[in-house]
């Protein structure tokens, strides 16, 4: 079965979000959003790039978005686009072959392009621009560059120019406030005699024709873009020849990934949904990771965030392991920043960026969220105090160690995160005269609740991850860390204080939990008075109750099942359940893998789909007090794979072989699965 297109006709200004994010187009590398190139910077469109950051002056540092090669205007006599009403207007993603059709229909004329950025390429961004005359008429087609882009806490290029290169090339050239050299070159082709223009902020041609009824006017851009002057791969020659190459590599790589369900509908869309926004995000190139707003730009300053390990991972292990290995190396390259950050804590070992930029720099500020009433800071402790991060960075180096049996990877680094990491938590831990280890003045997944003692998730994944390393390291053999030290670390986990079911089998989330106010979530939710309200924090209303934001005793147990009974998997899943606000993205994948182990199918199911529909559907949170945090969603995306791959197939990787053990609901059942093993693309039949 062919997966169908994303459509999107006859849209209102309303559903612009919304598209933005669901139909973006990417290789990992640089990519756009699923905006209208002629309105440009005022609906947020942009050329993004992975992993180069600036700052200006003291605002939030956070990666810079290109210069903009798609915009262009089309006069007739009827008026200018944009600014004309069409009267069909259409998106069309093609997720089989990662590519974006727009068709606009006014009365005179047809407007229709398409773009996407080469699967595998460089920064590279093709679209081609065609306007057909519906009846005869006089068009004027300009289509430009433009340093005239959307940005957050920009500017970031202080200097900019626009010029023509001697071929005829538009070059946009800045220098950014750090002193990065940015250059977007456009090399365009058209049907028609061209003129140059150039004016403030744009420059490219101009098209005139005396168009009869059917004919045409058309255009293939191709942007290529330069960091530094490095030429990451050169440009292709050809639109045409680019495109073939690019249709046939991204249908493969969407082929060889998928999950064929028995029947059609909004399940098997979001599944490919899924699939296609992971691997618009997967590169061969650069160990830049993946940031938790994808490809959408400066959201969440382009950070990376334990999204990436506990999310994102498990798709590439599957389907991918190339990509998976950069994901890996990029936490091994920025150990010195994560050791550099636990020092200027006053610890010890590497204490990893809650947001993550190139060299492991801290991105999140102390500050990182605004009342939307009064526009005042409101001073949060996700950098300083939310340490699960770097055992979700250990869990991640060995998932993908012990699912490629790549023991090499700890010889070139990973052994050194492993041995930073434990040393950070025995730092980080007290000792209390209980004679075992305590974890104080922390935040959990939940995040709404801060600075709080013994968060169940991080103290038992700290010990459980500790002592599952050691455990297969010594398996294997493995001579890379001595063995005193191995036998240190698990003298450590074992005497780390992890939080036990209660005679009720409940297990608290934090020291003090049950004592506060017992309001489940739907009835909370009717104290709430702006939608843009932070709910966390020192005056955030959910504080002194129950609610929480997202998964976070549930994310422990769906990720350790085995370590408790069946009856406690169950028993948690119904307690938080009615307490949980899902107000972050990663909730529901979460849910519905513990809704699997829980052999509650339906429940899982659902969770996964709302999880795989979360771009397809918006109307997620735009705000976190007064922060804008629209954008995609790529651990939703991931968070719905590892339910479908890890929970209703039972999927395990260890050294390079898959082995499965399905729980499906009915209606899933003949589902075709596919994956990778030792790189080879296999199909099973369920
Ligand atoms: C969530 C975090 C998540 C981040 C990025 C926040 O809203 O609470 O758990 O890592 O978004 O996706």
């Amino acid at each position: 079965m062919r997966p169908r297109s994303l459509i999107a006709r006859e849209y209102s200004p309303a559903d612009l979000e919304r598209i933005a994010n669901a139909f973006l187009v990417g290789n990992g590398r640089v990519g756009y959003k699923g905006t209208r190139e002629e309105h440009g910077k005022e609906e947020r469109s942009v050329f993004s790039l992975i992993g180069t950051y600036d700052q200006r002056e003291d605002k939030w540092r956070e990666p810079i978005n290109l210069f903009d090669p798609l915009p262009f205007r089309v006069e007739t006599a009827l008026g200018t686009i944009p600014g004309r009403e069409a009267l069909h207007r259409e998106f069309r993603l093609d997720m089989r072959h990662g590519i974006l059709y727009r068709k606009d229909v006014y009365e005179d004329i047809e407007v229709r392009t398409e773009r996407f950025c080469p699967y595998g390429g460089g920064l590279h961004l093709l679209q081609k621009i065609e306007v057909r005359a519906r009846k005869e008429t006089k068009v004027l087609l300009s289509s430009f560059l433009t340093t005239d882009i959307h940005e957050i806490n920009g500017p970031h290029f202080p200097e900019k120019s626009l010029s023509f290169l001697e071929d005829g090339s538009v070059l946009a050239s800045g220098i950014t406030n750090e002193g990065r050299k940015v250059e977007v070159i456009l090399h365009e082709e058209g049907n028609h005699e061209r003129r140059p223009f150039l004016e403030k902020e744009r420059a490219g041609y101009l098209y005139e024709a005396a168009l009869r009824q059917g004919e045409r006017i058309l255009l293939r851009k191709i942007g290529e873009a330069r960091i530094d002057g490095e030429i990451e791969e050169e440009a292709p020659l050809s639109y045409e020849e680019a495109r073939r190459r690019h249709l046939f590599s991204f249908e493969r790589a969407f082929e060889e990934a998928r999950a064929i369900l028995p029947r059609k509908g909004e399940l098997q869309k979001g599944i490919d949904h899924a699939v296609y926004s992971l691997l618009i995000l997967g590169n061969h190139r650069k160990a830049t990771s993946i940031p938790a707003r994808g490809l959408s730009g400066q959201v969440y300053k382009g950070a990376i965030f334990w999204d990436t390990e506990m999310f994102l991972l498990p798709f590439f292990l599957l389907t991918d392991q190339e990509a998976a290995r950069l994901l890996v190396q990029y936490r091994i390259n920025t150990l010195p920043g994560a050791i550099r950050k636990a020092r200027e804590f006053g610890f010890e070992g590497a204490f990893y960026a809650w947001e993550s930029q190139e060299d492991g720099v801290e991105g999140c500020s102390l500050y990182n969220v605004t009342d939307p009433k009064t526009g005042e800071p409101i001073r949060t402790y996700f950098a300083d105090c939310q340490i699960h991060i770097s055992i979700d960075v250990l869990h991640g180096l060995m998932e993908y160690v012990r699912a490629t049996g790549d023991l090499g990877i700890l010889d070139e680094g990973g052994k050194e995160v492993l041995r930073e990491v434990v040393r950070f938590y025995k730092s980080r831990a007290s000792l209390k005269e209980d004679g075992l280890f305590h974890f104080r003045g922390v935040i959990g997944p939940d995040e709404y609740h801060e600075l709080v003692d013994d968060n169940a998730y991080t103290n038992a994944m700290v010990r459980f991850e500790i002592e599952d390393a050691v455990s297969y390291l010594r398996k294997k053999g493995y001579g890379g860390i001595p063995e005193e030290d191995l036998k240190g670390w698990l003298r450590f986990a074992r005497r780390i204080h992890v939080p036990k079911p209660g005679k009720d089998g409940f297990i608290e989330q934090f020291d003090g939990y049950f004592a506060l106010e017992d309001v489940k979530y739907r009835e909370f939710r009717k104290r709430i008075e702006d939608p843009k309200e932070y709910l966390g924090g020192k005056e955030g209303k959910a504080t002194p109750t129950r609610v929480i934001k997202q998964a976070d005793v549930v994310a422990l147990l769906a990720l350790h099942p085995e370590r408790y009974s069946p009856e406690v998997l169950k028993r948690n899943l119904r307690f938080y359940e009615p307490y949980t606000e899902g107000g972050s993205s990663l909730s529901n994948s979460m849910y519905g893998l513990l809704s699997a182990w829980c052999g509650e199918l339906g429940k899982a199911v659902r969770y996964m789909r709302e999880s795989a529909l979360t771009d397809i559907r918006g109307g997620k949170k735009l705000f976190a007090g007064g922060i804008y945090i629209g954008g995609s969603h790529p651990a939703a995306m991931g968070g719905a794979y590892l339910d479908l791959a890890r929970g209703l197939l039972g999927a395990r990787i260890k050294e390079g072989k898959v082995r499965f053990s399905p729980r499906l609901p009915e209606g899933m059942r003949g589902m075709r699965y596919r994956y990778k093993e030792g790189g080879v693309p296999k199909e099973r039949k369920f």
